[in-house]
């Protein structure tokens, strides 16, 4: 199952990028036992994504006295989520921030979590995500690719918005190009909303946006904001149509060769940065909010049981082999 996608051009480069630095680089202390987790994100230094890994990676270096730390490098400087999970993989970067949609496509399980109408919200999201007896087999699926999943965050409610006008029903999104995550999930779920699906990379949506290569994108309030594409984009109807999620994944190679005193402190750290990104996430999508509003961004509610109607039948399409209907179950289950 091992996905066999070249790496991009930015991929490329960034592998070179990081052969010189580590020829060139060292250990300050001359122990030549440090470890440094250089991990791609693709969002600016605002996120709360890129808050609470800088945040790991400075309490872990105190920890372990300065043998691990964590470097988190933004704006998909190592590449665009598709190249970064390889270079994950294959260990030209020890960690990475992906959305839910790249894993889909090298273990088709991953898919329950990117449909929409699993998760209600965040809480419910993160209850879901967070308890080993449903998403243990999961996350150690991908270890015969040398892919450690350390858990999820949480991507908030995303949201449909152009530059043309309010989106209120299923029929306003006719003939609408909107872009989507390089994924089965997402190509359909657009196209069960009305409209047709553009895949791309999350940092082409700007300029597409802008030159009208296409009409519209999806995400959360945050990412609007930050990637700045409610300058090219105007309305934001309020669909809700998915509760997102991101995994940080690490290469198993590098995770297992750390003691088990630096593995501890470093699970630990780990737990702790998904408590404050789940806080920062309420906290930062109200700024965003406030700060939207203030820029002139029209919000508009949309007819949410019309959409609701018309992605229900995504979960008999994707939710069909015995280990999906089970996650799915008992991700239902945990709601209140
Ligand atoms: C969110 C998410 C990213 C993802 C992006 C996208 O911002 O946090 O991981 O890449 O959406 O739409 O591509």
């Amino acid at each position: 199952m091992r996905s066999t996608k070249f790496l991009g051009l930015a991929g490329t480069a960034a592998a070179m990028m990081l052969t010189l630095a580590a020829c060139g680089g060292g250990d300050a202390s001359g122990a030549g036992d440090s470890k440094e987790f250089r991990l791609a994100l693709n969002q600016t230094e605002t996120h709360p994504s890129y808050i609470a890994l800088d945040n790991m990676g400075k309490n872990l270096d105190k920890a372990t006295d300065g043998r691990v730390s964590v470097d988190v490098y933004a704006n998909e400087t190592l590449g665009a989520q598709q190249e970064a999970i390889q270079l994950v993989s294959d260990g030209t970067v020890e960690m990475a921030v992906v959305s839910g949609t790249q894993l889909e496509n090298l273990n088709p399980e991953f898919q329950v979590f990117n449909l929409p109408g699993v998760f209600d919200n965040v809480e419910h999201q993160m209850k879901v995500v967070g308890d080993e007896t449903i998403v243990g087999d999961l996350y150690s699926s991908l270890e015969d690719q040398n892919l450690t999943v350390l858990g999820g965050f949480t991507q908030g409610t995303r949201s449909i918005y152009n530059a043309k006008g309010p989106v209120k029903g299923p029929a306003d999104m006719a003939g609408m190009k909107i872009r989507v995550q390089e994924s089965d999930v997402q190509l359909d779920m657009i196209k069960a909303m009305g409209g047709a699906p553009a895949p791309m990379a999350f940092g082409e949506v700007y300029t597409a946006l802008q030159s009208g290569v296409i009409d519209a994108a999806e995400n959360n309030e945050v990412s609007y904001l930050t990637q700045k594409h409610s300058e090219v984009a105007k309305y934001f109807s309020n669909t809700n149509h998915l509760v997102g999620l991101d995994y940080v994944v690490v290469n198993t190679d590098a995770y297992e060769a750390m003691s088990a005193e630096d593995r501890t402190a470093f699970d630990e750290q780990w737990t702790a940065a998904v408590t404050e990104h789940t806080g920062l996430w309420t906290t930062e999508t109200e700024k965003a909010h406030k700060e939207l509003e203030g820029s002139g961004v029209k919000f508009n509610d949309v007819d949410t049981a019309a959409f609701q109607t018309a992605l229900k039948p995504l979960i008999e399409k994707y939710v069909t082999t015995d280990s999906a209907k089970k996650i799915y179950d008992a991700a239902r289950a945990a709601a209140s």
